[in-house]
């Protein structure tokens, strides 16, 4: 089996040391070398770690070019891009796309992508390689004409060592051939081309290898914790190299949090490898947790005739499954409120810069969210450093297809050759980030009911297994008890009991099971543990209420309806049984693909492609949220439906709220649920004072409408905490503007988002406002993506017009390379136009 960088493993890995072996042991297996080998002179090239991006300064062709890989070819007429690149996102649109609905109507083919770039003499001996963070797909790679190797899977990282076939000194030329032309290949939008950044890596010839370093916590008490690193060193010299490995442990700050560990000298063969294993106490740790994400990091330092350095982040963190008690983060009982994502961010496609996710996850922090799914495939790297950082739980799930495709060109054919490859770089990439608490091996994987299936999901948990022995691995399973009916064939138990947590998707699919979920399973297999995957949201259509008020009486609602009391009851489940550790909504945001014309994506998020809050949102943020807060929906502009009745709802974690319309009371409302404990007068205290008026998760009032406006007025612990109002507002006025961010940093990557509201004479949103928006933008800044999170408007993602959308728009702006000043103006037909300056610093 070749390994990362193509070598055989017998001849380049070495592993010295089992997982079982105590420090000691290690120690002196490692001290048999001499010291005089070790304290060798140095020789040859050397010089510190470079690790630079490669993103910049590309040229790309939309389509086939035979021969665009030798250095002579001639690719004048190219396009200038920077990396990440997504050449699908642009358009256009087409319903007869080969993508299909699948891809959301968008074009796909094959591109090229060739890069200049000049190596310095200086790096004549030393090791450089190129990092690719996912090229979506079937990516084919040269250097100076020299094939380096392909990549099927389009979501999963990879390096190769260029080194052989430089020209120190002189000019070199990189090709990239990606072919996402065999469509439908996947069931969401993918994405085409380079899509994550890229790297330029140069190492002396002893170095850590590429995801080479492993840091586990194997002992966490209340006042130490044992650090264990394993470091992978290659030699890649032609002549066996002794060298020792020191482990420093830095904390946040960058301080060191403990004194280094030197480990003792080891001669490695060339061209071979060899694992070092050290274990560092560290007194007092603080612990990482959703509420402080503290994160240490490990420097480590490769002492041979020339040296290597890297640092490798991490979190000391317990995190458990339980079959009684669910999920322990540190002991403690979390229960993991999540979302599936998909990879795109919209507007963007699927070259995300890395603050439209940071931005993303900040608004699902702001929901209560603690845990996301990657739904259904590895995400970039940064977004996996966000969730380290902002302190949420990942759910890291690898594939959507093994050997049995679920769309006309999918993973299937490879499955048998890559999938060891892909499953042991995406274990490798991501098994320090202490936001992950949980592998995926794939989603309603077909071979679930297969007679094949239960080795195929074992051969892939022992990679899982082998990789990380730390962490436990589920799947998202769809057929548990699918042959109620005696016709369908249901995931065997013999398969179920190979994941160690068991996960559900759509706990309430099958038929007569619906209402009691995994009730029957947790009885019939008491040491199960159990996760859920992927269940329903409250998903649809942003500010639209044509469930609550039909355009007609008995017309059918817009979209895929309210699917809101099947949360409601799903929550009051998961609320009161601990066993089941969690939940993943399908979806966090609306994603591009999985789509029906002329819609170009699917509703099922709680926040639209924008990033817009739907009702959904606040329902996920009255129950997964304490400061206090109120939505009342719908909005109160029905003209012509004065007298109608209309049901008004609210989603609170208030202890009562008040209707007041146009100043007059509808009564105070609370909820029934959830129910702690005794009633007061059983404590011997009186009645509760709370009027309890329903056993739903939303209040309820039935109003018939005249404009002015709503009212709602909060109280807890009998005090009145909020009061929110939603009035009936004027003619669409003016055009405002603001944005998340009023200084960014220029330098091509980082964006700022730009909100835009149509709004009355007053300033207030006019929440059913498509007014047409023109956008005009001066200084050191483009616009990267316009989106208005209507999935069927016709409009393309990229350019400078999009018309609002029940009263809101968006524009992503990205620097330039210079600072400086960036202002973008809105104008539109008989409004007031807006503006709004971004300062861009280096
Ligand atoms: C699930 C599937 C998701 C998505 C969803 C749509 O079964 O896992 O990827 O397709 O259905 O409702």
């Amino acid at each position: 089996m070749k390994n990362e960088s193509g070598m055989t493993d017998s001849v380049s890995r070495r592993t010295l040391l089992g997982l079982g072996v105590g420090t000691a042991g290690i120690l002196s297996a490692l001290g048999s070398t001499s010291e005089a080998d070790a304290q060798a002179p140095p020789v040859g090239r050397g010089g510190p770690r470079i690790r630079d991006s490669f993103d910049f300064g590309w040229k790309f062709l939309d389509g086939d070019a035979p021969g665009a890989q030798q250095p002579g070819f001639v690719d004048t007429g190219w396009k200038d891009v920077d990396l990440p690149h997504d050449f699908s996102i642009g358009g256009p649109v087409s319903e007869n796309a080969p993508a299909r609905g699948q891809g959301g109507y968008l074009p796909t083919g094959i591109g090229w992508y060739r890069k200049p770039f000049a190596i310095p003499e200086s790096y004549s001996g030393r090791k450089v390689s190129v990092e690719f963070d996912g090229v979506y797909q079937l990516s084919e790679v040269w250097i100076n004409g020299q094939y380096l190797g392909k990549r099927p899977y389009g979501y999963i990282g990879f390096s190769y060592d260029l080194s052989p076939h430089l020209k120190y000194g002189g000019d070199n030329l990189m090709a990239v051939k990606v072919d996402n032309s065999r469509q439908p290949n996947c069931r969401w939008y993918s994405g085409s081309g380079i899509y994550r950044h890229t790297w330029l890596l140069v190492t002396n010839q002893v170095h850590v290898a590429h995801w080479g370093t492993f840091v586990t916590t194997p002992q966490i008490d209340m006042d130490a914790a044992v650090v264990q690193v394993r470091t992978r060193v290659r030699n890649e010299g032609p002549d066996a190299a002794a060298c020792r490995v020191t482990s420093t442990i830095l904390d946040r700050d960058g301080n060191p949090a403990e004194g280094a560990q030197v480990s003792p000298s080891q001669s490695i063969p060339a061209n071979g490898e060899c694992e070092f294993v050290q274990q560092i106490r560290v007194e007092q740790p603080n612990l990482w947790s959703l509420e402080n994400p503290y994160l240490y990091r490990v420097r480590t330092s490769v002492i041979d005739r020339g040296s290597d350095s890297c640092d490798t982040v991490f979190g000391i963190r317990r995190a458990e499954f339980d079959a009684d008690r669910g999920f322990l983060l540190n002991g403690r009982h979390v229960r993991l409120n999540g979302v599936c994502l998909h990879h795109d961010g919209g507007s963007v496609g699927a070259a995300v810069p890395e603050r439209a996710w940071e931005r993303r996850l900040e608004i699902l922090k702001a929901m209560g969210c603690n845990s996301i799914r990657t739904a259904h495939n590895p995400h970039a790297p940064e977004f996996m450093d966000l969730c380290d950082k902002m302190g949420f739980m990942v759910m890291n799930e690898v594939f959507d297809e093994w050997k049995q495709n679920k769309t006309a060109n999918g993973y299937g054919p490879y499955f048998d050759e890559w999938s060891e490859r892909d499953v042991t770089s995406f274990v490798r990439r991501d098994r320090n980030h202490p936001s992950v608490v949980l592998w995926s091996a794939g989603n309603e994987i077909g071979e679930q009911v297969a007679v094949d299936g239960v080795g195929i999901v074992k051969r892939l948990v022992d990679i899982f297994h082998r990789e990380d022995p730390t962490r436990p691995v589920t799947m998202g399973c769809d057929r548990i008890a699918a042959n109620l009916t005696g016709r369908e064939v249901a995931t065997p138990p013999e398969f179920l009991a190979v994941l160690d947590v068991v996960g559900y998707n759509y706990f309430d699919r099958r038929r007569e099971r619906a209402e009691k979920y995994c009730a029957d399973d947790r009885h019939e297999f008491p040491a199960r543990k159990f996760i859920g995957t992927e269940n329903g949201s409250m998903g649809g259509i942003r500010g639209d209420y044509s469930e609550l008020v039909p355009a007609s009486p008995g017309a059918a609602p817009r979209g895929r309806g309210n699917r809101g009391t099947d949360f409601e009851q799903l929550w009051k489940f998961r609320r009161i049984y601990d066993y089941v550790s969690g939940d993943h909504m399908w979806t966090g945001f609306d994603h591009l693909g999985e789509a029906q014309w002329p819609s170009k994506g699917s509703s099922a998020g709680v926040l639209d492609t924008c990033g817009f809050e739907k009702a959904g949102y606040y329902f996920c943020q009255s129950q997964w949220t304490d400061k206090p807060m109120i939505h009342v929906f719908p909005h109160w502009n029905w003209p012509g439906k004065e007298g109608v009745v209309i049901p008004v709802l609210c989603y609170t974690n208030c202890d009562s709220v008040e209707l007041f319309v146009n100043g007059k009371s509808f009564g105070v409302q609370s909820y029934w649920f959830p129910r702690v404990g005794y009633w007061p007068r059983q404590e011997g205290g009186g009645r509760s004072t709370v009027p309890r008026t329903t056993s739903d998760l939303h209040l309820t009032w039935t109003v018939p409408y005249e404009p002015g406006s709503l009212k709602a007025v909060g109280t807890k612990d009998g005090k009145v905490v909020l009061e929110v109002e939603v009035p009936t507002v004027g003619a669409p006025a003016a055009v405002a503007l603001s944005v998340d961010r009023e200084a960014i940093a220029a330098g091509r990557r980082d964006v700022a988002h730009v909100t835009v509201r149509i709004v009355d004479a007053q300033g207030r949103v006019v929440p059913t406002a498509d007014n047409r928006v023109d956008f005009g933008i001066q200084g050191e800044g483009r616009i990267v993506g316009l989106d208005n999170g209507n999935l069927a408007s016709p409009e393309d993602f990229q350019g400078a017009r999009r018309k609002a959308f029940n009263g809101l728009c968006l524009a992503i702006v990205q620097s330039t390379a210079r600072p400086g000043r960036i202002q973008l103006t809105a104008t539109s037909p008989g409004l007031k136009s807006g503006s709004v300056a971004i300062v861009t610093k280096v």
